[in-house]
């Protein structure tokens, strides 16, 4: 019998820590071999000139999560995990959203139901509390924490989600007994609330004014009161989807203290700006997200958090929704304010190129940076063992790289539920061009070849508090 089942031969490998050229061993869907000229296998795969990395674990992405009446998500588990396995994926994190009134539980298992034979590539759940009920912060979250849920996000915006102090505290206090992560979305819903009528009533209510109605004071507000609460309890905390300098510099100050407090970014914050929704017509929709893109200079500092550490994830934020579409961003009510647009973006399948494209290509990051940022880090974070990083042991989930590769982003070519990308003719260096999850192969030389059956459900580990950077 030979010694391997799979051998990649010839490529480069690079981790969070360093590149080098090896060849891997890979045997029961594990790493089991890293070494020079290994033989012995099933199947030989070459992968000269190209990097072999960890295969990309996005964090933040949204599937199948009601979104209002009569609006629905472009994407199912098995689009949305294909369109990850496109863009090098082999982990996603998506959300599973309690609704008022619902316990934490049965939200579960509807979540599961949806997945259920339905993804290409591993998943796992983070919860979202909207409902924090004396069962729910007293029994369910417990329990759940100890079945291997131990992350979830709190709201402090969107009608129907956002927590007050009080119940944020409270969900703060929860976590810090279970050592549960929480991620925080950080909008001020007051303020936002009182600058949509405002708006509003000044008729002013194109796509645009959704990034009149959430300024940066709106989320640095937000930030600098969730780090607060968050020290009150001395809990640690994610800050989600940052799209400026102020709140990013409100968690380094928090970090500079010692205070538990993580960072988050996303592909948006990079590459759009405010002027985006401005485009002609009902365009400028395409673009609504929340936090809302800025300008060039919050790019620039979106940047710097990456760079410097102050971020240690980088997530897609994948919200999709179609654009021609009533149940999209084209829903009727839409067109009567901005207020009712759905607000997302699909990112799934193009985070990875981005980052690696603009960033590693472009010299703002080293490789062992991109590694980390977008597969190291997470599973660190969110107690995913054996996966994010290259070695003895760990799952193979593994993306091929051709990082001389240019094409731009389009449409046309990708693998998602949605009908557009609001990435679309970006130049990008760099594609995955082959995703290995756990030994065997989603997509091979730009074919999906896996199956909807390959993914499993992962329950999850403690999670970190902090990175030590
Ligand atoms: O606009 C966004 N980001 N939609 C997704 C939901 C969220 O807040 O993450
Ligand atoms: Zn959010
Ligand atoms: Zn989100």
């Amino acid at each position: 019998m030979p010694a391997f089942d799979l051998i990649i031969a010839n490529g480069t490998i690079a981790t969070a820590s360093e590149s080098y050229a090896a060849d891997i061993g890979i045997r029961d869907g594990r790493i089991v071999a890293i070494g020079e000229a290994l033989n012995g296998a099933d199947e030989v795969v070459d992968a000269t000139n190209k990097l072999v990395l960890p295969g990309g674990i996005d964090s933040h992405v949204h599937i199948s999560q009601p979104s209002g009446p009569g609006i629905v998500m472009a994407d199912d588990f098995e689009s949305a995990t294909r369109a990850a396995a496109f863009g090098g994926n082999s982990t996603v994190m998506p959300y599973c959203l309690q609704q008022k009134g619902q316990s934490l539980r049965a939200a579960l298992s509807d979540y599961h139901a949806l997945a259920q034979g339905e993804c290409h590539i591993d998943h796992s759940f983070h919860l979202i509390v909207s409902d924090p009920t004396e069962s729910v912060l007293g029994q369910e979250l417990p329990a759940l924490f100890a079945d291997g849920y131990t992350s979830f996000k709190v709201f402090m915006t969107y009608e129907g989600l956002a927590l007050d102090d009080y119940e944020m505290l409270s969900v703060l206090e929860v976590a810090r007994e279970a050592g549960a992560l929480v991620q925080i979305h950080a909008e001020n819903y007051d303020a936002i609330r009182f600058l949509t009528e405002k708006l509003e009533r000044a008729g002013r209510v194109a796509p645009h004014f959704h990034g009149r109605s959430r300024p940066i004071p709106v989320e640095r507000e937000a930030t600098h009161r969730a780090i607060s609460l968050a020290e009150l309890i001395d809990v640690p905390i994610m800050i989600v989807h940052v799209s400026n300098r102020e709140a990013m510099e409100a968690i380094r100050r928090a970090q500079a203290r010692g205070l538990k407090v993580m960072g988050e970014t996303c592909p948006q914050y990079l590459m759009l700006t405010e002027a985006d929704m401005e485009r002609t017509g009902t365009e400028g929709a395409k673009y609504v997200c929340s936090p809302p893109p800025r300008d060039v200079a919050s790019q620039q500092a979106c940047w710097e958090g990456l760079q410097q550490g102050v971020f240690s994830v980088f997530s897609s934020d994948h919200c999709p929704f179609r654009y021609e579409d009533e149940a999209g961003k084209l829903a009727p009510k839409g067109r009567s304010s901005f207020r009712w647009i759905p607000n997302g973006i699909p990112g799934i399948e193009t985070r990875l190129p981005i980052l690696f494209s603009e960033g590693v290509v472009k010299g703002r990051i080293s490789l062992q940076q991109f590694v980390a940022l977008t597969a190291t880090n997470h599973a660190r974070i969110y107690g995913l063992t054996g996966k994010g990083s290259i070695a003895i042991g760990y799952d193979a989930d593994l993306a091929i790289w051709d990082p001389n590769l240019t094409r731009p982003i389009r449409q046309g070519e990708l693998h998602h539920g949605a009908d557009y990308t609001p990435f679309e003719g970006i130049e990008i260096t760099g594609w995955p061009t082959s995703l290995i999850v756990r030994g065997s192969f989603v997509v091979r030389d730009g074919k999906l070849t896996g199956s909807k059956m390959q993914g499993r459900y992962l329950p999850r580990a403690k999670p970190l508090a902090s990175l030590s950077r």
